[in-house]
């Protein structure tokens, strides 16, 4: 492989502080989101959102996911329909009470009607392998791959002005049947885009303070 001259961009100690502060500022604002309003994203944004998060490092530069965006409502109600199965079997039956107790907080239920409501739906897949011909090849530290580029597409949905929701419907076969993706492929998150609805309401939550969640030697 050749190599290229990094494009690197010196900035004075001055405008460093002021960016790591204005992206904090910007960051912190971001809240999960479960009401949505049914109002139309720009065209664009959402490609943009997706080519920043593909952009993500990985494991040996696999790049071992795939962004499914649905606007489709005949298919977002398919999703629905399905998430809404296995969240009914999960909120009755298979959730033990410790993590039902944790989710309380959040008035969640098995009712996700966000899934139709909400104008886009982004669907994370994670590829374990490649398929390279009629061979398999193993891609490395896909969850943590996955898992970062999900960070950098919820950084930039937020930053374009768009609220999200990180939504985990358990189990999530379902997703890889209705959008028919390749058997190397399983869902890893699905993700409601728009806009609030416009009373939305979000939990009053604290985030641990820094000296708790951080350590510097
Ligand atoms: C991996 C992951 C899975 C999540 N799954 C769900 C989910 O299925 N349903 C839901 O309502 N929220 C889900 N959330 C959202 C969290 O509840 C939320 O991020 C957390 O309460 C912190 O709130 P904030 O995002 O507003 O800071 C999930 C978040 C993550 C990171």
């Amino acid at each position: 492989m050749e190599f290229q001259k990094l494009e690197f961009e010196n900035q004075t100690e001055k405008q460093m502080i002021q960016r790591s502060k204005h992206f904090l500022e910007m960051i912190k604002s971001r809240r999960t989101v479960r009401d949505f309003s049914e109002k139309n994203i720009p065209e664009g944004v959402i490609d943009n959102a997706v080519k920043a998060a593909a952009s993500a490092p990985s494991g040996a530069n696999k790049q071992p996911w795939h962004f499914v965006t649905v606007k489709d409502p005949a298919v977002k109600k398919k999703i629905r329909v399905a998430a809404e199965k296995e969240e009914k079997e999960f909120y009755e039956h298979r959730a033990p009470d410790s993590w039902l107790e944790d989710l309380n907080q959040f008035k969640t239920d098995w009712h996700k009607p966000f899934l139709e409501q909400a104008p886009a739906l982004i669907i994370v897949f994670r590829q374990s392998y490649t398929n390279l011909g009629s061979t398999k090849r193993k891609n490395y530290y896909v969850s943590e791959s996955v898992g970062i580029a999900c960070g950098f597409l919820l950084a930039a949905l937020h930053n374009a002005g768009l609220v999200t929701l990180t939504h985990t419907p358990s189990p999530m076969g379902f997703l890889e049947k209705i959008l028919k993706r390749p058997k190397n492929e399983k869902a890893f998150l699905l993700i409601p885009i728009g806009y609030p609805a416009e009373n939305a309401k979000v939990p009053d939550l604290i985030k641990k303070p820094y000296n708790e969640v951080a350590t510097v030697l």
